[in-house]
């Protein structure tokens, strides 16, 4: 069928046709937006789950919703090598700037950028333009600890959102990449909002390991946030999925063909997207059946290989393959790492390394002591697909890898 008219959109972060499976974590967004604008306490929250659910998807609701009921809200995305701090900051200061335009000159915002300034110099964030005429604030925000200075910036914020009777949503992508101090920083910073009642949202998302990073801050983190999952679709949310988008067109899928893309999606969004988005192409007319599906299967397994599930193999090392080959002779799911540990027959110590280098990039998440499992759905199945012979067993390949350990 006419490709330009395809309704399904395969792609990170890319809003899909219909956002199925989704209406109880927005209606709970839409009860903490409210409550916390009228100066009342609820939870922010954190979304948890593997690679391709709709995180991003999600977050960026989350932000258009926010905004239309009264809030400034800035959004960002966290990656290796890149402070919280600066991540923040231009946004935070973007806000002010709007904040202090609203009406005559606050003394609200105007503290707050100066509580910014200190910040900024004492964690040596540079932001370009940084000028802002205004001189920091002594004592504040300024002892260059993350953990001291982020809570102090927001109740500076906060305040002066209060001031103007608006709101801020802070939306924070991919957390499993903050540093441990950094996630703890967040968590205070949102202990003294709930404390102050003061404005300031937090919707965050990332991978499984999320909860676990909170650390000693746990207690903490437990009071002030939720961590809703967000996993694969039931199947009559992947129904939903695939069958809303094409019905507006009046287009259907026969019974057996949805089955089948259920089968091979296992009702992950992002599949789902692929699967409807082949499906549409193959089909010569509607209904969309079984020998169009089972086309699209070719097009978008082979898709999926060359992208989504390529880009993230092309950044390991040899032995992280190796690692992950391991990992998916064991199958889907969680495992322990003794059973990794096991199929490459060594002990579990000689593959730390290796193993917190996958968490690092994350490929994989751990998140109970011990464990180990794929961050991407189907990835086993992709490992396979690409080293099909069984994994080496890497006492027998020591001797040439490290010729120099003894
Ligand atoms: N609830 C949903 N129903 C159908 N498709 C969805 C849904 N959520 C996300 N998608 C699709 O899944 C893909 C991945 O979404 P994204 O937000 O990038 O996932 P994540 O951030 O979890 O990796 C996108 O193509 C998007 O259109
Ligand atoms: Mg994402």
């Amino acid at each position: 069928m006419n490709p330009h008219k395809n309704p399904f959109s395969p792609g990170a972060g890319t809003p899909p046709p219909e956002l199925a499976g989704r209406d109880a974590i927005l209606t709970q967004a839409d009860l903490l937006l409210s409550r916390v604008l009228a100066g009342r306490s609820e939870k922010s929250f954190l979304a948890v789950g593997l690679r391709g659910v709709g995180k991003t998807v999600l977050l960026n609701d989350m932000q258009r919703r926010a905004e239309s009921v009264g809030y400034r809200s800035l959004i960002v995305e966290c990656h290796d090598g890149k402070s919280l701090a600066a991540l923040l900051a231009p946004g935070m200061r973007q806000i002010l700037f709007a904040l202090d335009s609203m009406a005559a000159v606050s003394e609200k915002t105007r503290r707050g950028l100066a509580v910014l300034k200190s910040f900024l110099s004492s964690l040596k964030v540079t932001i370009a333009d940084i000028e802002f005429g205004i001189n920091p604030e002594r004592g504040t925000a300024d002892s260059g600890n993350i953990e001291i200075d982020l809570p102090d910036l927001f109740v500076a914020v906060g305040e002066a959102a209060k001031d103007r009777n608006v709101g801020i949503a802070i939306l924070i992508d991919e957390l499993q990449y903050l540093a441990p101090n950094e996630f703890s920083a967040l968590i205070m910073a949102m202990h003294r909002m709930a404390q102050k009642s003061l404005p300031i949202v937090l919707f965050g998302a990332g991978l499984p390991q999320i909860p676990a990073l909170a650390g000693d801050s746990k207690s903490y983190a437990e009071r002030l946030f939720d961590f809703p999952d967000v996993g694969p679709l039931s199947d009559a949310e992947a129904r939903r999925a695939l069958v809303e988008p094409v019905g507006k067109a009046g287009v259907n899928f026969t019974e057996e063909s949805l089955v089948e893309i259920i089968r091979m999606t296992e009702g992950y969004p992002y599949f789902l997207q692929e699967w409807g988005y082949h499906s549409w192409n193959v089909a010569p007319m509607s209904p969309i059946d079984l020998t169009s599906v089972k086309a699209a299967n070719e097009l978008a397994v082979a898709r999926l290989d060359k992208a989504f599930f390529r880009v993230r193999y092309d950044r390991l090392s040899d032995r992280e393959r190796e690692y992950m080959r391991a990992l998916a002779e064991l199958g889907p799911g969680v495992h322990r790492s003794g059973e990794v540990a096991k199929v490459l027959q060594g002990k579990v110590n000689e593959f730390g390394t290796v193993r917190d280098g996958l968490i690092k990039k994350g490929m994989i998440y751990s998140r109970e002591y011990g464990s180990v499992a794929f961050t991407v759905p189907l990835f086993d199945q992709f490992m396979r697909r690409t080293m099909p012979d069984k994994p080496v067993p890497w006492n027998r390949k020591k001797k040439h890898a490290h010729p120099a350990r003894k």
